[in-house]
C-alpha cells in the first residue's frame, strides 16, 4: 500500500511556521518582510502563478508588491525597475515571473537581479553557491521536493535517484541537491533527458524517481520498481467532462496505475505545486533575516 506525499498539508504547515515567525519579527519592533514579483504582459498561466504568490504572501503576514509591465516595454525599462528594487531597502526579495515576451535575453534580466534578493534562486551566483554546497537561494521547486522527502523522512543516503529532466529550474538543480554530500541527500544520481536511450532500464532502477519533463503521463507502470518513492513535477491542464471547471490537472505520471507500485507518492494536483509557492516564502523570510551569508 503506498502513501500519498501530501504537499499541500505540508505546505500548511509551514505557512503556519512561517507566519509564527513573521509575528516575532513584528513583536521585536522589525519591519515585515516584503517580497515583490514583477510580471511582464499577460501570459494567463504567468498570472495565475503570480496572483498565487501574492495571496500565499497575505497568508503568512507578509507585504507584497506586484510590478505589472505591458508586453512590449523595452528590456532598458526593465532592467531599470530591477535596479530600483535592488536598491530599496524595504524589498527583502523579488522575482521576475518567466518566462518572459521573447524580446528578452531572460539570462541578461536575470543577471541583473542583486542575488541577495534573488529568492527564485535563478542568479548564477545562487545556482554556482548550491552547486558548491555553500549557503544560496536554491530555487523554490527542487528546495519543496527535499522538504518533502525531509518530511516524510525519506531515506536517500546511498540510494538511486533517477531525474528525468535537465531543465535549469528543476532538473538539473534537484540531480545537484540529491548527490550534495548533506543529510537528505548522499543519493546516487542518473539525470536522463531527452537523448537518453533506453529510459525505461533506467527508471526501473530508482528508489527515488522525480519527473520534471512536461510531457503528460510519460511515467507508466512497467517503468517503475516496487517500493519507489516517486515525485511527480509535472502539471498540466487538460479537458474533462468530469470537473464543474471542465478542466483538470495531471502530472508527468500516469498516477493511477503507478502508485499502486510505489511506498510514497505525490499527487497532481497538491504535490509538489503548493510546495514550490512555500518555498518562496522560505527564501523571502530567510532573505529578511539575512540568514543566508554571502
Ligand atoms: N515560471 C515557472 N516557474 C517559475 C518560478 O518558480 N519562478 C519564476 N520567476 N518564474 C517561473
Amino acid at each position: 500500500m503506498y502513501q500519498i506525499i501530501d504537499g499541500k498539508k505540508i505546505s500548511a504547515e509551514i505557512k503556519i511556521e512561517i507566519a509564527k515567525q513573521v509575528e516575532e519579527i513584528i513583536l521585536k519592533g522589525e519591519k515585515r518582510p516584503h517580497l515583490a514579483a514583477i510580471l511582464v504582459g499577460g501570459d494567463g498561466a504567468s498570472e495565475t502563478y503570480v496572483a498565487h504568490k501574492v495571496k500565499a504572501c497575505e497568508q503568512v503576514g507578509f507585504k507584497s508588491t506586484m510590478v505589472r509591465f505591458a508586453e512590449d516595454i523595452s528590456e532598458l525599462e526593465l532592467l531599470s525597475k530591477i535596479d530600483d528594487l535592488n536598491n530599496d531597502s524595504d524589498i527583502d526579495g523579488f522575482i521576475v515571473q518567466l518566462p518572459l515576451p521573447k524580446h528578452f535575453s531572460e539570462e541578461k534580466i536575470i543577471r541583473a537581479i542583486n542575488p541577495k534578493k534573488d529568492v527564485d534562486g535563478f542568479h548564477p551566483e545562487n545556482i554556482g553557491r548550491m552547486t558548491l554546497g555553500l549557503p544560496a537561494f536554491v530555487s523554490a521547486t527542487p528546495f519543496g521536493i527535499v522538504e518533502l522527502l525531509k518530511r516524510y523522512k525519506i531515506e536517500t543516503s546511498g540510494k538511486h535517484c533517477v531525474v528525468l529532466g535537465r531543465s535549469n529550474i528543476v532538473g538539473k538543480p534537484i540531480s545537484i541537491l540529491m548527490s550534495q554530500k548533506a543529510e537528505f541527500a548522499n543519493a546516487t544520481v542518473t539525470v536522463c533527458h531527452s537523448r537518453t536511450q533506453n529510459i525505461k532500464e533506467i527508471t526501473k532502477q530508482a528508489d527515488i524517481l522525480i519527473v520534471a519533463l512536461g510531457q503528460q503521463g510519460f511515467v507508466t507502470a512497467d517503468m517503475v520498481k516496487n517500493g519507489a518513492t516517486v515525485i511527480d513535477v509535472g502539471i498540466h491542464r487538460v479537458k474533462s467532462d468530469k470537473t464543474k471547471s471542465g478542466w483538470k490537472l495531471l502530472g508527468d505520471v500516469k498516477f493511477d496505475e503507478v502508485a499502486e507500485k510505489c511506498s510514497y507518492i505525490t499527487p497532481v494536483p497538491g504535490g509538489v505545486g503548493p510546495m514550490t509557492i512555500v518555498s518562496l516564502l522560505k527564501n523571502t523570510l530567510l532573505a529578511a533575516q539575512n540568514k543566508i551569508e554571502f
